[in-house]
C-alpha cells in the first residue's frame, strides 16, 4: 500500500499523470511550488461567489497532490494563505480559514494511502483554533509517511520570514553564541521556515496560474534560482494536461545556476 505511488508502480504512475515517466524522458522538479491564483475570477466568470472558486481550488489541490506524487516530486509547496490575505473581506477570510478543516476531514485517508506527509510553512499559531487543530492533526497523522511532502504555506510572508531569521541570528550574536562573520547563506537558510526541508528547501519550479506573473512575497529567498512557469489557466481549472505542460516546459529548461554550460 505504502508504495502505491512509488517508482515500482511505473505503469500506474504513467497512467495517472499521462506522462511516460521512464527515467530520462522528463525532468521532474524535486520541489514544485505553486501560486494558486485565479479562484475569484473563476467564480466571477460563472456568476458565483468568490468563495466557490476557493472551494473548487481545494479540489485542484487534491488532484495536483496525486499527480505530483505519481510523477516523483518530493516536495509540493502550495500558497494557501499569505500574511496579506487577512485584509480580504472578513467572510472570505472566514471561508479560507475553514478550508483546511474541510480539506483534511475529507482527504487525510487518501493522503495516508498515498504515503503523503503534511507540513506547513508560515505562522500557524495565528490561525483560528479550529484551523490550527485541523492542520496539527493532519501533520501528526501523516508524520511517519515517507512519500511526497505536501507543504502548505499558511499565514506565510516571505519578507517576514527573512526578518525573523535575521533577528534570530542577531540574538545569537548578542548572546555570544555566534560571530557575525560566521553568518553565511546556509546558516540564514536554516533559520527560515523552510529550514526543515534541508537540501529540498528551494523550489526547482514555481508555477503561477491565472496569467499573473509575480512572486507576491512567496519564497523570495528560496526562489533565487527557481524556474518559473506561468499559465493563463485559473487554478480551479488546472488539470492533468496543465500539470503535464508545466513538467514539459521544465524539462526543456537549462539550469545553470549562474555558471556557464559545461
Ligand atoms: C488566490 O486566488 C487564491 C487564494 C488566496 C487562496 C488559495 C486557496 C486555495 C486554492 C484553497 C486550497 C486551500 C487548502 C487549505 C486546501 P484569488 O482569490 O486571488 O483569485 P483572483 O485573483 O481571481 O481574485
Amino acid at each position: 500500500m505504502k508504495d502505491l505511488f512509488g517508482k515500482k508502480n511505473q505503469a500506474k504512475n504513467n497512467e495517472l499523470t499521462g506522462l511516460d515517466l521512464t527515467d530520462g524522458n522528463y525532468k521532474i522538479p524535486k520541489h514544485l511550488a505553486i501560486i494558486m491564483d485565479g479562484n475569484g475570477r473563476w467564480a466571477q466568470k460563472r456568476h458565483l461567489p468568490r468563495v466557490a472558486g476557493h472551494k473548487e481550488g481545494m479540489e485542484t489541490v487534491k488532484r495536483v497532490t496525486k499527480l505530483a506524487n505519481a510523477a516523483g516530486v518530493k516536495v509540493l509547496t502550495v500558497y494557501a494563505f499569505s500574511t496579506e490575505n487577512w485584509s480580504r473581506p472578513s467572510d472570505e477570510v472566514k471561508f479560507l480559514m475553514k478550508l483546511p478543516v474541510t480539506f483534511f476531514d475529507t482527504f487525510v485517508p487518501e493522503l495516508q494511502a498515498q504515503n503523503v506527509k503534511v507540513e506547513t510553512i508560515g505562522d500557524i499559531d495565528k490561525l483560528p483554533d479550529s484551523t490550527k487543530k485541523a492542520v496539527d492533526d493532519a501533520k501528526e497523522a501523516t508524520k511517519e509517511n515517507t512519500g511526497l511532502i505536501l507543504n502548505f504555506a499558511l499565514n506565510y510572508g516571505g519578507q517576514a520570514e527573512i526578518v525573523e531569521a535575521a533577528q534570530s541570528l542577531a540574538e545569537d550574536v548578542k548572546a555570544g553564541k555566534l560571530d557575525a562573520d560566521q553568518i553565511d547563506k546556509d546558516l540564514l537558510a536554516s533559520r527560515l521556515t523552510t529550514g526543515f526541508l534541508g537540501d529540498l528547501a528551494n523550489p526547482d519550479l514555481i508555477v503561477r496560474t491565472s496569467g499573473e506573473e509575480r512572486l507576491s512575497n512567496f519564497l523570495p529567498w528560496q526562489a533565487a534560482y527557481s524556474e518559473f512557469y506561468f499559465t493563463n489557466v485559473f487554478w480551479p481549472d488546472f488539470v492533468e494536461a496543465d500539470f503535464n505542460e508545466a513538467i514539459k516546459a521544465y524539462t526543456k529548461r537549462d539550469r545553470r545556476f549562474g555558471k556557464v554550460k559545461a
